[in-house]
């Protein structure tokens, strides 16, 4: 296969545009498969920027088809759906709240809080839900997200996967809960690797200084490709795309 591919803006106002025509094109080719359109977003600083590319007053790529999104979270913290370490809460106050009335509002498919206590039963019951959309698990072997939204966190980690975690040889499971993750809060659920490579198209967004020393290490260095952000770039090659900004990419040579 060829390898993941690699778009860098000056800023994240050009970023944004891009990333825009990237989620269309995903958005237009879902609709005319299934007309339905399933996405899985992340946290962290993905909600904002990609607020920002959805709701500008440009048209680039057509028109934000919100009425036909499902969305799902690639991760998300165990923490009722109105505290502040939400990515539901993110996710609502940066996009689904500004969402223009004639557009229509997206099917969100948020964490089950009857479960806060017990991650193993929330992460049970997201993936239930997504047996109940994606088809029953005797007739797939993984659901298949036609976009999924990913960060990249300074340590290399993506989705609620983090370096050295057994979890990243996980196999069977779609979804997996984590009680002790190095980046607070602890309680979390996360999409397994299989699943999370195995989508139609992957974004990758990483902007800000802060993230030029993973950059380097995982599009430059065999220990980085080891590391969660690389597997995702070598499971899924040209599926992946990365939006980065200058300052995250400063130093980094692309093989
Ligand atoms: C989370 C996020 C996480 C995030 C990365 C990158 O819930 O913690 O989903 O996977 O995407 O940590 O975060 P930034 O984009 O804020 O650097």
């Amino acid at each position: 296969g060829k390898p993941p591919n690699l778009y860098a803006f000056p800023g994240v106002d050009e970023l944004a545009q891009s990333l825009r025509v990237f989620v269309l094109d995903a958005q237009n080719s879902a609709l005319s498969r299934h007309q339905v359109f399933r996405v899985a977003l992340s946290g962290g600083s993905l909600p904002k920027v990609l607020g920002k590319a959805l709701l500008q007053e440009t048209n680039g790529g057509g028109k934000v088809q919100f009425d036909k999104w499902e969305i799902f979270y690639a991760d998300e913290r165990a923490v009722p759906l109105d505290h502040e370490d939400s990515n539901h809460k993110l996710v609502k106050e940066e996009i689904l709240d500004k969402i223009p009335a004639e557009l229509g509002q997206p099917k969100v498919f948020p964490i089950d809080v009857k479960y806060l206590d017990d991650v193993q039963e929330m992460a049970d019951q997201y993936e239930q839900t997504l047996v109940s959309v994606f088809a029953s698990r005797d007739s797939v072997r993984l659901p298949m997200f036609d976009l999924l939204l990913l960060g990249c966190g300074p340590d290399g980690h993506t989705c609620s996967l983090f370096p050295g975690s057994p979890l990243l040889r996980e196999s069977d499971a779609w979804v997996l809960p984590i009680s002790d993750s190095p980046k607070p809060p602890p309680k979390r659920i996360t999409l397994s690797l299989p699943v999370a490579t195995h989508g139609i198209k992957i974004g990758f967004v990483a902007t800000g200084g802060g993230k030029k020393d993973i950059m380097k290490q995982i599009f430059d260095t065999d220990e980085g490709r080891q590391l969660p952000c690389g597997l995702v770039n070598s499971q899924a090659q040209e599926r992946v795309s990365w939006f980065v900004d200058y300052p995250a990419i400063e130093g980094v040579s692309f093989p």
